[in-house]
């Protein structure tokens, strides 16, 4: 029924994911803040991050792991539709995906950023699913990448030890609609609790005539209120993959795979607890790059497929939340073998 009313279905067909160079563990955190590898390890699951170097852009990330999404799903990079960067740290704030589609060669596509914090891979996954469902666009190439070691205040122990690069991409296919990978989702936000997480602009007044003034300034670093964006997610997250489930006519217990933002191992734990799901079905690859915005859920997909976890057939329940706030559910039917 769902399918018949769409002209294609969406397949993912390739995925990839890069790194930038500097590493930072959480002994070499001790260094900088007052904190230990015991307290960070036992609140968050996090071991080490990835960190760019001055020299390392966004785009050279996002290009990278776009290369190698692209080569997995042997697609060209002239037959891509869409090019769509999911980042809240884009190189040039006008947008950095035209970028990215420049240095891949895309010349017949069209490139635009998306902001959604940690939420923007899943926003940009049901985004593109829509282009090709009208029928619109057959190719495109979905990246979710962020640098927020550029934004995060460096003396400060409850949200530094959180943080780090990354940049994860998958190629979105159009198919037969009666093989749509996306059975199901659910897309929230409430700006309510902005206040919660944020990264915003402070500017001082100045004056340019009597009558008129503008405000000039910079980005305050990431602020976030950890224990209340804690409950929001793990009362959040369970609601909003019941109501993706629900659209997909499945329940949680035929769901194979829990692929949640790597932002807390707690908050996944807690996730899979309350969906009666078992630790093992948790997709967890926090330990080795933190919390990395709009990069973690692609960059984890990206390292479950190279490592043959996931098969085809199989049931994955995605989701993303964080600042805005912003949350969201896609339940996607495996397909690559
Ligand atoms: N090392 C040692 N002690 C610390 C550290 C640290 N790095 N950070 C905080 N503490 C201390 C605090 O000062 C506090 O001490 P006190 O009891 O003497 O006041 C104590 O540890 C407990 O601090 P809490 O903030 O209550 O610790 P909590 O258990 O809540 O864990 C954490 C903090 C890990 C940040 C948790 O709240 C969390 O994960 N929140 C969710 C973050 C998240 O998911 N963000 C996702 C979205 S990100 C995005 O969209 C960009």
């Amino acid at each position: 029924m769902r399918n018949g009313l769409y002209s294609a279905g969406i397949t993912i067909t390739g995925s990839g994911s890069a790194t930038p160079s500097g590493r930072l563990s959480n002994e070499d955190l001790t260094q900088m803040v007052e904190t230990s590898d015991e307290w960070i390890t036992t609140r968050t699951g996090i071991k080490q991050r990835c960190v760019a170097a001055p020299g390392e852009s966004l785009v050279d990330i996002g290009t990278q792991a776009s290369q190698s999404a692209l080569e997995m799903a042997n697609v060209h990079p002239e037959q891509l539709d869409l090019v769509i960067l999911a980042t809240s740290t884009p190189d040039d704030l006008f947008g950095s995906a035209v970028s990215i589609q420049t240095a891949l060669g895309a010349k017949k596509a069209v490139a635009f950023d998306l902001t959604a914090a940690c939420s923007g891979f899943l926003f940009g996954l049901v985004n593109a699913a829509q282009f090709i469902r009208t029928g619109m666009y057959q190719k495109i190439l979905l990246v979710g990448a962020d640098l927020l070691s550029r934004w995060v205040d460096w003396s400060d122990r409850s949200t530094c030890i959180l943080f780090g690069d990354g940049a994860g991409a998958v190629v979105i296919e159009a198919t037969d609609p009666q093989r749509d990978a996306l059975l199901g989702f659910e897309l929230c936000s409430d700006g309510q609790l902005s206040h919660t997480l944020t990264l915003s602009h402070q500017g001082d007044s100045r004056t340019l005539l009597d009558s008129v003034q503008v405000s000039q300034g910079n980005y305050q670093p990431i602020h976030m209120k950890g224990k209340e964006v804690y409950r929001f997610a793990v009362e959040k997250v369970p609601e909003v993959i019941s109501k993706a489930l629900f659209h997909a006519e499945l329940t949680s217990q035929q769901v194979d795979w829990l692929l949640l933002h790597q932002a807390n191992q707690r908050i996944m734990d807690a996730v899979a607890q309350r969906l009666n799901l078992p630790q093992e079905s948790v997709i967890s690859n926090l330990a080795s790059y933190g919390n990395t915005s709009a990069a973690s859920i692609p960059l984890a997909l990206d390292e479950a497929m190279r490592a043959s976890q996931l098969n085809a057939g199989e049931i994955i329940a995605i989701s993303g939340f964080g600042a805005g706030l912003t949350w969201g559910a896609a339940i996607v039917q495996w397909q690559i073998v």
